[in-house]
């Protein structure tokens, strides 16, 4: 097809067999009866948590989006010539493709035909952005994706000839361990041709004097985000949760190379949650771990590379260091 679409497609995922209020009940329920307690990091992002997550990208202190910005703006053309022509352009976790647009624009500029796809689980934020998207680059092709990355990638990766970019930026893959990033991005070697590539923005390992102020910030907007997830827990599932009753920690853990994020119990105290009729208890300073964000070394993106069957192609970096965009490209797996 060569007509170019005046509207951005949008196609939605199946609807899951469990509904996201199951699912997050279901998550907030083990992680509350689990030891040590904890609540995953996905729940992050209602309509709250995501500009709250906005405005933390605008901190002094959050410098991983001005250094990945930084990099985008010098590197984007040589990123764009390190690949095929017309490498179709894939993108995990959109958001609201900010950062995203200075590829884009170099794409546009150096192929005769930008196909973009961006996949999210937030139809609502991608129909909005692909919209933008279209009416600022009309000649751009996009069809985005709303669902799980899984989904997506199958969507697209199947009957699709052209080569494609798989980009995943923002150092979202710092919220896997080690070992989860690992098996997801073997998994999806699995599914690509040998041309294909990946794109990574990876945070760097650095000291604990940068990055604890970065997921502490003084005006508190980690603080808001991280005790976000009790208020959703009680608009959602009728938790009695009392914001007051728990502060925001974040500790850099120096052996792991991650950040930990924490809600700490400030008494010992009960909160009921309606949804399940029980109650939790909690003892003074008792954690509830909400996040990891971890943070590599160079060695260890050679090896989560070469773990999950790529080789570490090409790698820029922002000029204090402190963060990283990286192209990984698959290894042949068809012995010679
Ligand atoms: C969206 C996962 C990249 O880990 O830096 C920001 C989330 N948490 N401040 C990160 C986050 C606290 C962010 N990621």
């Amino acid at each position: 097809m060569t007509e170019t679409l005046s509207q951005p497609v949008v196609i939605k995922a199946q609807h899951p067999e469990i509904s996201p209020t199951e699912s997050f009940a279901n998550d907030v329920l083990s992680g509350m009866q689990a030891s040590p307690k904890r609540l995953s990091s996905v729940y992050f992002y209602d309509e709250k948590g995501s500009q709250l997550f906005e405005e933390i990208c605008d901190l002094d202190e959050y410098y991983l989006t001005r250094k990945e910005t930084e990099i985008l703006q010098r590197s984007s053309g040589e990123i764009i010539e390190n690949l095929p022509r017309n490498t179709h352009l894939v993108e995990l976790g959109s958001g609201s493709s900010t950062k995203t647009r200075i590829l884009l624009e170099a794409a546009l500029s150096r192929f005769d035909e930008t196909q973009y796809s961006p996949i999210d689980i937030s139809s609502e934020m991608l129909a909005s952005s692909a919209k933008d998207l279209k009416q600022r680059y009309p000649e751009l092709k996009i069809e985005a994706i709303a669902g799980r990355y899984e989904f997506g990638l199958e969507q697209i990766l199947q009957n699709n000839d052209s080569s494609n970019c798989i980009m995943w930026l923002g150092s979202s893959i710092g919220n896997l361990t080690r070992k989860e990033a690992a098996d997801f991005l073997g998994n999806i070697r699995l599914k690509i041709n040998g041309d294909d590539c990946l794109l990574l923005g990876m945070d760097l390992r650095k000291d604990a004097e940068i990055l604890e102020p970065a997921y502490d910030d003084k005006m508190g907007i980690t603080a808001a985000f991280n005790l976000n997830l009790l208020d959703r827990i009680n608009a959602e599932l009728g938790g009695q949760f009392k914001l007051d009753d728990f502060r925001h920690k974040a500790i850099y853990n120096v052996e792991e190379g991650r950040i930990e994020m924490y809600l700490v119990s400030e008494k010992d105290h009960e909160v009921h949650i309606d949804h399940f009729d029980k109650t939790i208890p909690f003892k003074k300073n008792e954690n509830i771990l909400t996040e990891y964000s971890y943070k590599y070394s160079q060695s260890e993106i050679i090896s989560l590379a070469e773990l999950s069957g790529f080789y570490l192609d090409k790698q820029w970096l922002d000029d204090s260091g402190w963060f990283s965009l990286n192209c990984f490209k698959p290894i042949d797996l068809t012995p010679a």
